[in-house]
């Protein structure tokens, strides 16, 4: 029997996966796998990776996505993930693992894996947790296909990238066309002289300050001076009855939505077609909707002029 060269991989992911015995997180990819490997092989055993050769793993056969994906991978990652991963992904200072070892990377095809991780965020027992992040479908791919590409570049398992170097010189964009986008689309809600005066002196390395400015939070400290009410999702749901109940979100999905009424009063309504009282219309405000937008708006340019000007307000 030819044996395909995915196939192959993903006998070594199965193998993997089974040595290092990470069940909690990879269990439904795993019995998957095993089912595709078992209806091609069986009954054969599924523990010769030794008799595989080296060379043909992951990083040299997965097939990379276009230049202009990876690039848009890119940014995300070096905003919302570079601050806990590392500008080399091999870990950073607030607690992210070394993504260059991770099984999850490894078992990952073009995002499923990755992007169900930032989707719901982890949570491993004596690991710090990595919380669900907002990023749209697109951009999940792109990340994970950018840490595929970093992967593929890497010399050995775990070791540097040998390519060139992520530039860690990130002040290089031209701070005046910077404050110029800044004029335009940020002071609606932000302002110099009141919650951004002196952002450079509060946060100041020019990393964090362009992480923090794309995501609309400030990793691991978060800024004391906020209104934690600033960043609160409300949500208006109008009853059949005529009710109006608003309060801040607790959860909305196909079946529910919930809050909390601003008394502290918990209340949730059915959106099954025969609940009574019937929902009619919910309105939902999330205050950091514009830094989500933000995300798949803004490009290098932007992101480094932008970084470039809020340095200077020191
Ligand atoms: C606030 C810090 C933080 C941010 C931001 C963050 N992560 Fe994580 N990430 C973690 C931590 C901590 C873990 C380990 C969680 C665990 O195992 O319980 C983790 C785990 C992971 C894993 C699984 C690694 C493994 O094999 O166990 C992947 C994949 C991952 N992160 C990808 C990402 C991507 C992609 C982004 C950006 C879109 C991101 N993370 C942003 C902290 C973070
Ligand atoms: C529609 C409103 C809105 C717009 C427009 C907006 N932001 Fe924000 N931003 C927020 C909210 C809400 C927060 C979270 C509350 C807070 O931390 O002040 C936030 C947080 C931030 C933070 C973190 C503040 C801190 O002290 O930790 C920075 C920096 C920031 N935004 C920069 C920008 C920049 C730069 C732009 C323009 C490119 C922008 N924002 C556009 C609403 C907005």
């Amino acid at each position: 029997m030819q044996l395909s060269i995915k196939f192959i991989f993903k006998l070594m992911v199965i193998s993997l996966l089974t040595a290092c015995g990470n069940q909690e997180t990879n269990t439904a990819e795993q019995s998957q796998l095993l089912t595709e490997v078992q209806s091609v092989v069986a009954p054969a055993p599924l523990s010769t990776p030794t008799a595989i050769p080296f060379a043909i793993f992951p990083s040299q056969t997965r097939e990379l996505a276009s230049a202009e994906v990876i690039d848009r991978g890119e940014t995300v990652y070096e905003s919302l993930c570079r601050a806990c991963h590392g500008g080399d992904l091999r870990g950073g200072d607030q607690g992210g693992p070394n993504l260059l070892r991770s099984q999850i990377v490894l078992g990952d095809d073009h995002g499923e894996l990755i992007g169900e991780v930032i989707q719901n965020g982890l949570s491993n027992p004596g690991m710090p947790e990595m919380p669900p992040l907002q990023v749209s479908a697109d951009d999940r791919v792109a990340v994970a296909e950018y840490i595929h590409s970093v992967w593929a570049n890497q010399s050995g398992q775990g070791g540097p990238p040998s390519g060139e170097e992520i530039e860690l010189d990130i002040v290089v964009g031209d701070a005046s066309a910077g404050e110029a986008y800044f004029n335009q689309q940020c002071t609606g809600c932000h302002s110099l002289t009141g919650d951004l005066q002196s952002i450079a002196s509060k946060i100041p390395s020019a990393e964090n300050l362009q992480n923090s400015w794309v995501a609309g939070r400030r990793w691991g400290a978060p800024n004391p001076d906020a209104d934690p009410a600033r960043r609160q999702i409300r949500v208006i749901v109008t009853l059949s009855t005529g009710e109006i109940v608003n309060g801040e979100l607790g959860r909305r999905d196909d079946f529910l939505v919930s809050l909390s009424t601003d008394s502290g009063q918990y209340r949730s309504f059915s959106l099954q077609e025969n609940a009574k009282p019937q929902v009619v219309d919910i309105e939902i405000n999330n205050p950091m909707q514009r830094h989500i937008e933000l995300l798949s708006e803004i490009n290098d340019d932007i992101m480094h002029n932008v970084t470039a000007y809020l340095v200077t307000l020191k």
